[in-house]
């Protein structure tokens, strides 16, 4: 149990990435404050990890309010004593061209992805630094940010701020014994979650087709699942990670490290 005694604070737990790490820090014994702006998805992903046998509190917050951001850091405190861990994963997806996007929905995918992340960082550290504990915080980001991809302005500038967004707070959180690092995830593959839907007690999802057959795309031949970023965001929480602070670790079935005209499949 690497994170046993520790209180984890993750947002944007619906069934696929955020519901998998917060699954995940719980099998690994860490308290779990689940947080979303959709009330079923904070409380279904607190009940399923009790159902467990874990410990874990659903918080509905929108990251993009101050005010709420305070609250539920707040609660977090009040039950569990205090918070060790962030994982921030809420965001939205998607999107369209430069040409194309309108100006409300750009503000409001910056605001989630980007702001959302530095409130959370922002008061869950100040808490850390009263408390002198020495927490782990990560950003999820994506491939989308290291990438330029078509009709995704505002996610591929979001995700792509994450990233440097970490470093920055890792350096000034450094001398609080804080560490901040960030994931990269990338197209995942849905069995996992829609299994999770399932077992939260909703029915199952519809498999979409993608457009690109993504996992004949990326070198290992198999897209990631929650639980491996999930494997990964225990190692960033645990001591285990002690030195390291103001890194990206990848975990994209080797997407981004790829020589960009090679097909692997072929
Ligand atoms: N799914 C992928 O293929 C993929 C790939 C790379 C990175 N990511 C990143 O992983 C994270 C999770 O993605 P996912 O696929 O699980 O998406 P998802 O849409 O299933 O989950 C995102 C969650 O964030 C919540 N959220 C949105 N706005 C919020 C707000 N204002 N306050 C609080 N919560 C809010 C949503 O309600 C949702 O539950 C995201 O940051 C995403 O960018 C996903």
């Amino acid at each position: 149990m690497k994170l046993e005694g520790k209180v984890a604070i993750v947002t944007g737990t619906s069934p696929n990435i955020g519901g998998g790490i917060a699954g995940g820090l719980a099998d690994e014994g860490a308290k779990v404050v689940c947080v979303d702006v959709v009330d079923d998805n904070a409380t279904q992903c607190a009940d399923w990890i009790k159902r467990r046998g874990g410990a874990a509190l659903g918080i509905t917050c929108d990251v993009t309010d101050e005010a709420q951001v305070e609250a539920m850091v707040a609660r977090a405190r009040d039950t569990y004593g205090g918070v060790d861990v962030l994982v921030n994963a809420a965001g939205i997806l998607g999107g369209l061209s430069v040409l194309e996007m309108p100006l409300d929905r750009w503000n409001r995918q910056i605001a989630v992805n980007l702001t959302g992340t530095f409130l959370c960082t922002k008061h869950v550290a100040r808490l850390m630094v009263e408390q002198k504990r020495r927490g782990s915080i990560i950003v999820i980001a994506s491939t989308a940010a290291h990438q330029g991809q078509p009709g995704n302005i505002a996610y591929c500038t979001s995700k792509s701020g994450l990233l440097n967004f970490a470093r920055a707070a890792a350096m000034d959180l450094v001398k609080h014994g804080i560490r901040v690092n960030s994931l990269t995830p990338t197209a995942t593959d849905v069995t996992e979650s829609h299994d999770r839907a399932v077992e939260w007690g909703r029915p199952r999802p519809e498999r979409r087709a993608r457009g690109l057959d993504f996992a004949k795309l990326v070198p290992t031949g198999q897209l990631p699942s929650p639980r491996h970023y999930a494997h990964a965001a225990v190692f960033l929480a645990s001591d285990d990670a002690e030195m390291i602070t103001g890194f990206d670790l990848r975990v994209d079935a080797g997407a981004i490290a790829k020589y960009w005209p090679w097909m692997p499949s072929s």
